[in-house]
């Protein structure tokens, strides 16, 4: 039997205390689409950075087509044929995405850049014209519309700047592609296209190590499937019988059913009272909830926000009364984030108003919208990665000063999630993605928000978290909190919203109470995934 195409063994990364990989060997046949699933924090992002050479201080065997590459710097091991996609987006903000995708192709670069020196003028003219169509061709191949190509990457949408990085990747021509979870930000529909276009690049040849936390896709795609928790492997084997394996449904998975599903018909775990975490950070807010306050709370009329030439959003009405939570859902690059990043003032619009218990969002300053009871989970995270985990929750109470209550509501955020504790005198830049994503959520609640703007909670995180995630959102509504939620799981956001606003291309397309959302075909068929024909 030929050898794998990629072999690890007794592959080790301590930070520390933090035994973040303990000992992981795995092999990856040519032409396999090899999952790697786990939960947050259980090594997966690790284990790329010591392959790629992008961790120091590891240990253990790394073979590419029998070559050993073991603590090889990045550009060898990308030499070796290996490319990579990064959790968090790692574009040239400031370039187009095609020069983006272009800047992918240094192998070939290298090669020419000899020969440009000294070749004719129209020769090395038309090797650029060559690059620049074989990169509109990876644009394509990735499923981005060509009027996207000329964009700086930074004005993308998440899930197209996740695209673009694919294409990078696949720039480089490699043997071995890596995704670190590629399709995080992308609803139902575009999870399906991205399973697909990893099938035809599998069929192409193309040796695929797939991290994701998306199972129907891993299901869908992967022809074998290992799992990690605390840095160890627990399972390794067909999809279908790791699936069923104990140890992953209990580490994992939750339950049997979420594995099929998403999670997207779960019922709200958190059913019932509501929680001392809940009921300690939303005391600023309108106790006893069932009811909402029509009248008061968050307006906008005729909103329109550009960036540069691009109309992002485009005469955007919507209201959430206060008590309410609504949900915004919708492709990528439809403007939910654009429009949650104007109503906290991180951006203006061009024209139309804006208002949250009268005060005026199109001009206040972000800090007075934050003491005004506005709290922002911006997509993608941001937190401060220098600052500890501690640093970063208390920046979010820092319109409340200093006080006891700041401290108790800490303590009671790091009960819910022991991470937080675990972890606070660590620079947060060292937690994993779905770590960092529980950060920002809670560092958003130390405010003591009257209301939540919150954009994709569940990024990154692994099913068990989400549904504690969801079941948080659920137990804080409960409370009295008003929340504007944007999910790409639309069935999980429709199940947790009283309304919701389906916006399309920045516009809003439909709007209507959750369960008319969910039985409009138009929606199921556009947002839902649920045609049979896809
Ligand atoms: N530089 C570092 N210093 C200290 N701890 C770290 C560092 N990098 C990662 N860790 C820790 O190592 C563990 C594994 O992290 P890793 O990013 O590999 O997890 P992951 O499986 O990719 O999780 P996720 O699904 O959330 O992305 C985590 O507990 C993380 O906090
Ligand atoms: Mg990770």
């Amino acid at each position: 039997m030929a050898s794998p195409l990629l072999e690890l063994s007794e592959l080790r990364q301590y930070f520390g205390g933090v035994h973040a990989l303990d000992g992981v060997s795995l092999s990856i046949e040519t032409g396999q689409v090899f999952g790697l699933i786990g939960p947050n924090g259980a090594g997966k992002t690790t284990l790329v950075n010591v392959l790629t050479g992008h961790a120091r201080g590891g240990s253990g065997l790394v073979r590419i087509a029998g070559t050993d590459v073991a603590g090889k710097p990045p550009h060898l091991v990308a030499s070796a044929g290996v490319a990579r996609t990064f959790q968090g987006v790692r574009l040239y903000h400031e370039l187009s995405a095609i020069a983006n995708i272009i800047a992918g192709m240094h192998r070939q670069r290298m090669h020419d850049i000899g020969r440009e020196l000294f070749a004719p003028l129209g020769r090395v003219r038309r090797a650029r014209t060559a690059r620049h169509a074989q990169a509109l061709g990876l644009l394509e191949l990735v499923g981005l519309p060509d009027e996207v190509a000329d964009r700086p990457a930074a004005t993308l949408a998440y899930g197209q700047q996740r695209r673009v990085e694919i294409a990078r990747a696949l720039a480089l021509q490699p043997r071995l592609l890596i995704l670190d979870e590629p399709t995080a930000g992308m609803n139902p529909l575009e999870k399906r296209e991205i399973g697909r276009l990893l099938s035809r690049l599998s069929e192409g040849g193309l040796t695929i190590l797939l991290i994701e936390h998306d199972m129907p896709l891993v299901m869908s795609v992967c022809s074998r499937v290992a799992v990690l928790d605390f840095g160890r492997k627990i399972a390794d084997g067909e999809p279908q019988a790791v699936a069923r394996d104990q140890k992953v449904l209990d580490a994992y998975l939750g339950t049997e059913t979420s594995c099929g599903s998403a999670s997207e018909d779960d019922t709200t775990q958190a059913e019932g009272a509501t929680s001392s975490t809940a009921a300690a950070i939303t005391t600023g807010a309108r106790p006893a909830t069932s009811q909402t306050r029509p009248g008061r709370g968050l307006r906008a009329s005729d909103l329109h926000v550009h960036y540069g030439a691009v109309h992002a959003v485009r005469s955007v009405s919507l209201a959430v009364d206060e008590g309410e939570i609504v949900t915004l859902i919708g492709a990528n690059g439809a403007g939910k984030s654009t429009l949650l990043a104007t109503l906290s003032g991180v951006l203006r619009p061009s024209s139309g108003a804006a208002t949250f218990d009268g005060l005026d969002l199109t001009r206040a300053k972000p800090a007075r919208i934050v003491a005004h009871g506005i709290a922002h989970v911006p997509e993608g995270r941001q937190i401060l990665g220098r600052l500890t985990v501690r640093e970063n929750l208390e920046l979010g109470g820092y319109t409340r000063g200093g006080s006891r209550r700041l401290a108790a509501d800490i303590t009671r955020l790091e009960e819910r999630f022991p991470i937080l504790a675990e972890r606070r005198s660590m620079p947060a830049m060292t937690l994993s993605g779905g770590e960092q994503q529980v950060l920002a959520i809670a560092r958003a609640l130390i405010a003591r928000p009257r209301l939540l703007l919150l954009d994709e909670p569940s990024l990154g995180l692994a099913p068990i978290l989400a549904e504690s995630v969801f079941g948080l959102i659920a137990e804080l509504h409960r409370s009295g909190l008003t929340i504007l939620l944007v999910e790409q799981n639309a069935h999980r956001a429709l199940s947790l919203a009283q309304r919701g606003y389906v916006v399309e291309t920045g516009r809003i397309a439909f709007s209507g109470s959750a369960v008319e959302l969910q039985a409009n075909p138009e929606v199921e068929r556009a947002y839902l995934g649920s045609d049979p024909r896809l």
